[in-house]
């Protein structure tokens, strides 16, 4: 088995992940209500066979998470914490303070290093191989000594992420600087539909304000422990769990058609989150104990979120669609496989929180025992490049004019007001 990592190991939006990850394992709770949520927040796009493995997995996702280490807030009696996310209807989100992604990352990254798994790092795919039709491997490409490595593989598993950094309409991203949608190319070149690619989700409250860190996320759990959205009147304007969608398309109506919105000193429009509402409700050092990555963020530019309200707005923050696979996260081409935010479908139209950390989890784990079930059975395939001919031909065919090369493993990524504002010196 061999890992190929993009950038470092480790580096994804998992390990950036905040808030929580969803898993419907308390006695109000269960699997077909998590179902419904997760189904009403697509818009009841979602592909029915995947909402069922990611729901009915869940509970035992966190049994095996915990015991391979992942330290998950517990109640003084042992039971785990659990809260609301934007669109649920119970509390399910379970989380390690405000990193959950970094406390699952870490604890998954050392496992690796404990069973003695192989991995290369600043190594991204850039093409799978096929043998008619079915995958036999993938070209990396070794970003520091800039050379082509061909790996031949019996079976291989897209994990590759999605796509906040190519900065979609502009938006700052909230995502780490691998996430250029590499592998929906590559497996699209291959041959495997990709569903929802119109439905970027966009984080209601990333950081608008200081410039420094404008896109980062504000994690939703701010929200779920009573902070409230407040335009330049002070008036709230939105229920603050609305689903994701939903939320930031209010935000973005209260700063354009509404002209309720707050000009940051770097000139961008926000609206306020009322953090210091936390410690309100739930009692002085709430933030401190709860969100301790969050205030080390803002104190390192010296606002105290306990104290005072931040400025946010929407940021990029995830890609609902992506390449189509089935429950045992197969794609359409033979031997490949997806997993995690690459694949689409799951979610339908707009994800809710928590349940990013849960499909990478869910589809990671399926994903892996299918690809070793599978590899025993078949032989190895040739290493061709048949069907780049091919989409080639297509191309010409329809009349794309493809100069663009792709995967952009490393676009410039500078928003255009970044760019406007450039001096030459
Ligand atoms: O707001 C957040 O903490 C984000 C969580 C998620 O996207 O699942």
């Amino acid at each position: 088995m061999l890992l190929a990592t993009k950038l470092r190991l480790g580096d994804s939006n998992t390990m950036m992940a905040q808030g929580g990850i969803q898993a419907a394992d308390k006695p109000n709770d269960s699997p077909p209500i998590h179902y419904l949520d997760v189904i009403g927040g697509g818009g009841f796009n979602n592909t029915p066979e995947l909402v069922n493995a990611l729901v009915r997995d869940a509970p035992e996702a966190i049994v095996w998470l915990e015991d391979l280490g992942v330290m998950f807030d517990k109640e003084i009696d042992g039971t785990m914490v659990t809260i609301h996310g934007g669109g649920t209807s119970r509390k399910r989100m379970h989380s390690a303070r405000d990193y959950t992604g970094g406390e699952i990352m870490k604890t998954l990254r050392d496992e690796i290093k404990n069973r003695g798994i192989d991995y290369i790092e600043f190594s991204p795919a850039i093409e799978l191989l096929t043998d008619d039709g079915k995958c036999t491997g993938a070209i990396l490409y070794n970003l520091e000594t800039d050379e082509y490595v061909v790996v031949r593989a019996k079976t291989t598993i897209l994990a590759t992420g999605g796509a906040g950094r190519l900065h979609v309409q502009d938006f700052p991203t909230s995502n780490h600087y691998g996430a250029t949608a590499d592998g929906l190319v590559i497996a699209y070149r291959a041959g495997n539909p990709v569903i929802f690619m119109d439905t970027i989700q966009y984080h209601p409250t990333g950081v608008a304000f200081p410039e420094q860190i404008v896109g980062l996320l504000v994690t939703e759990k701010c929200r779920g422990l009573g902070a409230q959205l407040v335009n330049n009147d002070g008036d709230r304007f939105i229920n603050e769990l609305e689903t994701r969608d939903v939320e930031s398309a209010a935000i973005i109506k209260e700063c354009t058609e509404k002209n309720k919105g707050i000009k940051t000193p770097t000139g961008m429009l926000s609206v306020w989150l009322d953090t210091p509402m936390i410690d309100i409700i739930h009692g002085e050092g709430t933030i401190q104990r709860k969100l301790p990555a969050m205030y080390r963020q803002f104190q390192r530019f010296d606002i105290d979120m306990s104290k005072e309200p931040l400025l946010v707005y929407p940021t990029q923050h995830f890609q609902n669609g992506g390449i189509t696979v089935n429950e045992k996260a197969e794609t359409k081409v033979p031997n490949l496989y997806g997993a995690g935010e690459v694949d689409g479908g799951v979610h339908g139209r707009n994800r809710l929180m928590g349940n990013s950390l849960l499909e990478c989890i869910v589809f990671g784990r399926r994903a892996g025992k299918n690809a070793a079930l599978k590899e025993k059975k078949i032989e190895r395939g040739k290493l061709t490049l048949q069907h780049i001919k091919r989409y080639h031909i297509e191309l010409k065919e329809a009349n794309i004019d493809a100069d663009i090369m792709s995967p952009m493993l490393l676009p410039d990524y500078r928003r255009k007001e970044t760019i406007a504002r450039m001096i030459d010196i």
